[in-house]
């Protein structure tokens, strides 16, 4: 036991003892309650989630945390996940062969507190027999709501305003005709890359906006598509036709990098991108060159390549490239259901009940 396996049941124990000064009588009754409990261990990579989630946890398992709001080192967490039943594990934690083998037999649950999971080796998870929870639809309003908000921050040049507010440029030329022009969504057809539930929540945002046509590429059509009004189109036909190409896909071996050289070669001189996704999508060195030489004019990123992005990073400094730091489904209520959601995956898990959102 050391000092982070405090279980969440004990933590007032260990306020009210070590306060009034009698540790050793701290000690004895975790010795006591350490061979008279067996709770399932639970390793949970941060800090800083919801405390809701982490209550639910700890009325049934023996919690370990890693103590701080940013991802536990590599090292710590090979150590840490040794010998626990489950993990509560975020999109920032790869789980791979390296830390399955590390984690041992004992391992039984995942709980990612991410729809996504491209952070994950699926393939390897199966082949030991362990099943995963996820967060799907919980997200889904959160993120849609923000990659419309990055769609129009980028497209009416948001960022670049407030930057021009702040260096004096408006004091130059005042109201100006055409000064901080952007493009609007009216009259437009927006491309949807990924019709899932965040891309045809996006769709339903978009539909007071005024836009001509909605265009999408899955794999396969879809009857929400036909309801909203939006056609099934090839790939090449939402490059060459979409004004805003939005991205709302999963990350996969299919997906990587899709959007390259070929593909700004097909877009519009005038189209602009918005990745909510992931940022494994988009061939970045491909982006940049595609900003900078104006084959396409801008880009709202909420994902990228790496992440967090360095602050000297060519992006940042790439003036048609709105940048925020995958903020998607940064929204109070939404991060609490993430959570509590992970905390109900594990938890069935470990009774081995149904998962309320089981991936494998
Ligand atoms: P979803 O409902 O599973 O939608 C994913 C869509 O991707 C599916 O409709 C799927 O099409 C499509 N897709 C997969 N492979 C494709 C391919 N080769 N070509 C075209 N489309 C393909 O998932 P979701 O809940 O909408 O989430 C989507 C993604 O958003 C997540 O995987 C995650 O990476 C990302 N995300 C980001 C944030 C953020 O904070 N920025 C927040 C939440 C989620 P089919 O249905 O035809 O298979
Ligand atoms: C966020 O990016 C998620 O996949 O939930």
């Amino acid at each position: 036991m050391n000092k982070f396996m405090l279980r969440s049941s004990q933590a007032p124990y260990f306020r009210l003892l070590t306060s009034s000064g009698v540790l050793s009588q701290y000690k004895r009754f975790l010795s006591i309650t350490t061979f008279t409990m067996s709770k399932p261990k639970v390793l949970v990579t941060r800090a800083d989630i919801p405390q809701k989630a982490l209550d639910m946890l700890g009325e049934k398992c023996d919690l370990e945390f890693w103590p701080k709001n940013f991802p536990m080192p590599r090292d710590e967490l090979l150590k840490k996940v040794s010998g626990k039943d489950a993990l509560f594990c975020l999109l920032t934690d790869k789980v791979d062969k390296e830390l399955l083998d590390a984690a041992g037999p004992s391992l039984r649950i995942i709980g990612t507190m991410s729809v996504g999971h491209d952070h994950l080796d699926l393939s390897e998870i199966k082949s030991r027999g362990i099943k995963v929870g996820y967060t799907p639809g919980v997200l889904t309003d959160a993120t849609a709501e923000l990659t419309v908000a990055l769609l129009l921050a980028t497209s009416r040049r948001l960022f670049e305003a407030h930057g021009e507010l702040l260096n004096g440029g408006w004091g130059k030329c005042a109201w100006s005709p055409l000064w901080m022009n952007g493009w609007g969504l009216s009259g437009s057809t927006v491309g949807v890359f990924g019709f899932g539930r965040i891309g045809q929540a996006v769709v339903r945002r978009l539909t007071g906006f005024g836009v001509k046509r909605f265009i999408y590429t899955s794999r396969s059509p879809k009857k929400e598509g036909t309801e909203l009004g939006a056609s099934h189109v090839s790939f090449d036909e939402l490059l060459q036709e979409s004004d805003f190409v939005v991205i709302t896909c999963a990350l996969t071996d299919e997906t990587r990098e899709i959007f390259n050289e070929d593909a700004f070669a097909k877009m519009k001189n005038s189209a602009i991108i918005v990745n909510t996704a992931r940022g494994g999508v988009i061939k970045q060195d491909a982006l940049i060159k595609a900003l900078k030489t104006n084959q396409i004019r801008a880009a709202g990123l909420d994902v990228m390549t790496p992440e967090p992005l360095p602050t000297d990073h060519e992006l940042i400094n790439t003036p048609n490239c709105t940048i925020i730091p995958h903020i998607g489904s940064a929204e109070v209520t939404t991060r609490e259901g993430m959570a509590t959601l992970t905390a109900a995956n594990i938890i069935a898990g470990l009774e081995n009940k149904p998962m309320p959102e089981n991936l494998c």
